[in-house]
């Protein structure tokens, strides 16, 4: 039978930033997306930086999608930046097309809305920054939670931090967006660092990439090449790649452990602000809010990243 793949519309929602860039090409290449808009928000750069790569990586990959701009800033705190991971522009290393569309009137959260009311059906929004624009979303239309599928984000980790003890970066730059959105009611997928401090993709496995020899195999390699710079001065042995399994986790949910539990942010905590809180036992007695990602098949995702690279053969890049 010649059954048509019901593909999944998304919006991609990122601050890019080298892991989300090597999601969106992961997702880029997925059969099953059907990528309805690209929103981006403050995190590892300034707004205008990842805004400015965000276009640039959708000029590399030939999107014809509209990107929005989200906002500059967190719903409450002070933006924390991670010029240590990815650069002074967001995205150091390779050269870049210029930007090939015009940047979106509307702002991220008007962006999703619109997209969301368009829509005759439920969309999966794929977070890789802070939560910021989602909860904004949220926030000013609470009446399209029902259009949301599900959030599929990369934040967290149950067992520790890597931007403190106890918070990873995404939450920790706006604890108050992961808040709401946890106790929002929408289906929440969670990449934490409990599975994505296991994504760890090797210099061979990359060189394996670079060896497509397409122009975004070698882009994709010469990502990692950079990002692989700080994480390796911190004592990994490859690079954490984390924005990627929340995309892979939608495609290949069968590679990875996914756990629900009741998850709580902690808002107020001295040390602990931004931390992830599992209730593991049931102690609290609530209905489990999150499908947690925990762990995955290392080897397996490797070699499914491999095979979206692949895709791009014979492509185009004008620079
Ligand atoms: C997260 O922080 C950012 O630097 C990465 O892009 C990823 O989204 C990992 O903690
Ligand atoms: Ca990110």
């Amino acid at each position: 039978m010649n059954e048509k793949i019901r593909k999944r519309p998304v919006i991609l929602d990122g601050d890019p930033g080298h892991d989300d860039a090597i999601a969106w090409v992961l997702a880029a290449t997925a059969d099953e997306f059907d990528i309805r808009a690209i929103t981006t928000v403050a995190g590892n750069q300034t707004l205008e930086k990842v805004t400015y790569n965000a276009r640039r990586i959708a000029a590399l990959l030939k999107l014809d999608i509209e990107v929005a701009r989200g906002r500059n800033r967190p719903l409450c705190s002070d933006l924390i930046i991670a010029p240590n991971f990815h650069g002074e522009t967001g995205l150091d290393g390779p050269a870049l097309p210029e930007p090939d569309h015009e940047l979106s009137s509307l702002s991220a959260p008007e962006m999703m809305a619109k997209v969301l009311q368009e829509s005759e059906e439920k969309m999966t929004i794929i977070s890789t920054g802070a939560q910021t624009n989602v909860a904004a979303l949220l926030l000013s239309h609470p009446e399209l939670k029902e259009m949301i599928e599900m959030v599929s984000t990369m934040g967290g980790g149950l067992r520790n931090g890597n931007w403190t003890s106890g918070a990873e970066f995404n939450i920790l730059v706006d604890p108050e967006a992961a808040y709401t959105l946890i106790h929002s009611g929408v289906k929440l997928q969670m990449c934490g660092l409990d599975v994505t401090e296991k994504a760890l993709v090797y210099p061979e496995d990359w060189e394996r990439i670079r060896a497509l020899n397409n122009p975004v195999a070698r882009i994709v390699a010469e990502w990692f090449d950079f990002f692989f710079i700080h994480v390796k001065s911190l004592g990994w042995s490859g690079a954490t790649t984390h924005d990627p399994c929340a995309v892979m986790s939608l495609l290949h949910p069968e590679i990875f452990d996914i756990r629900d539990y009741y998850v709580d942010v902690e808002l107020n905590g001295k040390y602990m602000r931004g931390a992830t809180i599992a209730d593991y036992n049931g102690i609290l007695g609530k209905e489990a809010n999150c499908h947690c990602v925990v762990d995955l098949d290392r080897e397996k995702f490797v070699d499914y990243l491999i095979q979206a690279c692949a895709k791009f053969e014979g492509w185009e890049v004008n620079l």
